[in-house]
């Protein structure tokens, strides 16, 4: 942003300023569902946002949801949350729910955005890249995204999520935790992941190198179109 000045809040740094006429606050969540709702509560309490869009990767779990392509949430819930046998599997005590949603305005306009970057994103990424990650013809899938406190590296691990939840489009460490705070506050949310993996055995190949070359490509291309156009 051009006008940005940096403030550090709870070991964060935040950064204020304009994008595209909006009043932004840009900043790293941090990994993990601590860090997540540590990060979403200080934007909410120390600077009021209005609402919140959420980028980032994700391990792809659904059959058609292949690296390159894109989930856009529209449901969230923890996958490791079990307070069995006091609450059901996956309820988060004292909601009386396992599933918390984004705001269905904001994120059509996220779908919408994301749909024109997948148009045009892969000509400018070049076909090396393109190449040397396998994408084709990248998808937008809207759904259910998964959030735990782990790393999903093993296919063991990932057909087990499948089996005991076969609507989740897609596994990271901090959906959920977002959603959870978002909705104790009142604050709408969206939330865009590129598929950086399988979640499966080969998960942590060139993963840096996809996060550099195509999914920050992606988080600021997707951010900027919302912008433009909103
Ligand atoms: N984020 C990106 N890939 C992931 C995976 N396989 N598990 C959890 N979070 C992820």
């Amino acid at each position: 942003m051009p006008d940005e000045q940096q403030q550090v809040v709870g070991g964060r740094t935040f950064w204020r300023g304009h994008l595209h006429g909006h009043d932004v606050v840009a900043v790293l969540s941090g990994i993990g569902k601590v860090a997540a709702a540590t990060t979403a509560t200080a934007l909410i309490e120390r600077f009021g946002v209005q609402r919140i869009v959420f980028t980032g990767v994700a391990g792809g779990l659904a059959p058609g949801v292949r690296v390159g392509d894109v989930v856009v949430a529209r449901h969230f819930l923890q996958h490791d949350m079990d307070a069995s046998p006091i609450f059901p599997r996956h309820e988060v005590p004292g909601y009386g729910r396992s599933r918390f949603d984004a705001d269905p305005t904001l994120t059509t306009q996220l779908v919408q955005a994301s749909e024109r970057v997948l148009h045009e994103l892969p000509a400018r990424l070049g076909a090396e890249v393109m190449q040397a990650f396998g994408l084709e013809t990248p998808r937008c899938h809207q759904g259910l995204l998964i959030s735990g406190d782990r790393f999903v590296s093993t296919t063991t691990e990932s057909l087990g999520l499948r089996e005991t939840l076969p609507d989740a489009l897609a596994v990271e460490m901090e959906g959920a935790a977002f959603a959870q705070v978002c909705h104790d506050y009142g604050v709408p949310l969206a939330m865009v992941r590129t598929i950086s993996d399988r979640a499966d055995d080969a998960a942590h190949v060139d993963f840096p190198r996809f996060l550099r070359e195509v999914a920050s490509r992606y988080s600021g291309a997707v951010i900027e179109t919302l912008l433009r156009e909103k």
